[in-house]
């Protein structure tokens, strides 16, 4: 079975080719330059840019994987949730591929997509349906989410952010910080260069006061932005604010981790979405994921942020032989 996967909820056009389980191709096209001088994604630069190049990453795509248009057997495409033009471009591209060759069309949802792409190990889709039950989280730009994963189908949410995602809370301390847009990388960078010592106690909200397994990021960036305002503007300092701003991002998460396993009993976890690109974070995670006993599988970098692989082995999955 051949699947032709779909996604441009954001600022990546993404096209992917699988068949039965196997990543054949995985193309990404990003705009996100364009959206640098601006601070954030602007979403009508967003829209224009995967109407004028969606048509050049499907090729890219299908020769890469050396696949006629024929012969894909089932189109997928992300639904929701994302920017509402940048998703109707997608759509109406799948729409008229199925429509053209005849093949059904799916709709997917990118949320569940970036749990799903964890489980893509070199090249190869490895989800046995003997896992279910497991934990999923979401920690991208725009979304930060925890999910009791039952089956395909069924993503029962049990915690959420109640204002900013946390890598938005990234790229605003970025931009407060003056270090461009996306604020991850260069935060990340920079907190690599802190020698650890005195760090900010930057508030670690929803940790302490109940067993919440929500999430709340505004107080942080708040918290930079007045430090910040104070402070000698001094290169050192910059460091010692990603770093601190970092390792409360990491305590967040490390705690949440923590009560979610507790709270289910579930000892699986699937951990997907840009900010998990972060190496700092990624050993936080593995090492609860340890100190728990559990499994933990986060994606490979190249399927982190937003791709269509993680679309397209979705809908096979889920909707399986044509
Ligand atoms: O999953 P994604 O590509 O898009 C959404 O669906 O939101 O995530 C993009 C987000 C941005 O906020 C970016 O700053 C963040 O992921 N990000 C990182 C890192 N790389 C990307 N955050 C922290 N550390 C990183 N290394
Ligand atoms: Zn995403």
């Amino acid at each position: 079975m051949i699947t032709l996967g779909i996604e441009t909820s954001c600022d990546e056009t993404a096209i992917s080719v699988v068949r039965d389980g196997n990543v054949l191709s995985s193309e990404v096209s990003s705009s996100v330059e364009l959206h640098a001088q601006y601070g954030g994604v602007v979403p009508e630069i967003a829209s224009r840019y995967h109407t004028e190049y969606i048509y050049s990453v499907f090729k890219k795509s299908m020769d890469d994987a050396a696949v006629k248009p024929e012969e894909v057997d089932l189109v997928a495409v992300t639904d929701q949730p994302g920017l509402p033009g940048s998703l109707l471009v997608g759509k109406a591209f799948a729409r008229a591929i199925s429509y053209a060759s005849g093949k059904p069309l799916v709709g997917v949802d990118h949320l569940h997509c970036h749990i799903l792409s964890c489980f893509i190990k070199n090249g190869k889709f490895m989800l046995a349906q003997d896992m279910f039950p497991f934990l999923g989280m979401v920690i991208s730009g725009g979304h930060t989410s925890i999910y009791i994963c039952r089956s395909l189908s069924e993503f029962e949410v049990v915690g959420r952010t109640r204002d900013d995602a946390i890598g938005e809370a990234y790229d605003k301390v970025a931009k407060v910080l003056g270090l461009g847009y996306p604020g991850g990388p260069v935060v990340e960078r920079l907190a690599s260069e802190y020698d650890r010592k005195d760090p900010i106690p930057f508030p670690r909200a929803l940790v302490n006061e109940d067993d919440s397994l929500d999430f709340s990021l505004s107080g942080i960036k708040t918290a930079v932005m007045y430090h910040w305002r104070a402070a000698s503007h001094a290169e050192q300092e910059k460091r010692r604010v990603c770093f601190s701003f970092q390792q409360a991002i990491a305590d967040i998460i490390d705690e949440k981790m923590k009560r979610a396993i507790k709270r289910t009993g579930l000892k699986r976890i699937a951990a997907g979405g840009g900010v998990i690109n972060n190496a700092a974070l990624r050993q936080r995670l593995q090492e609860r994921a340890d100190k728990e006993g559990a499994e933990l599988f986060m994606p490979e970098k190249e399927y982190c942020a937003d791709n269509a692989a993680m679309v397209a082995v979705m809908a096979e999955k889920q909707f399986g032989r044509t």
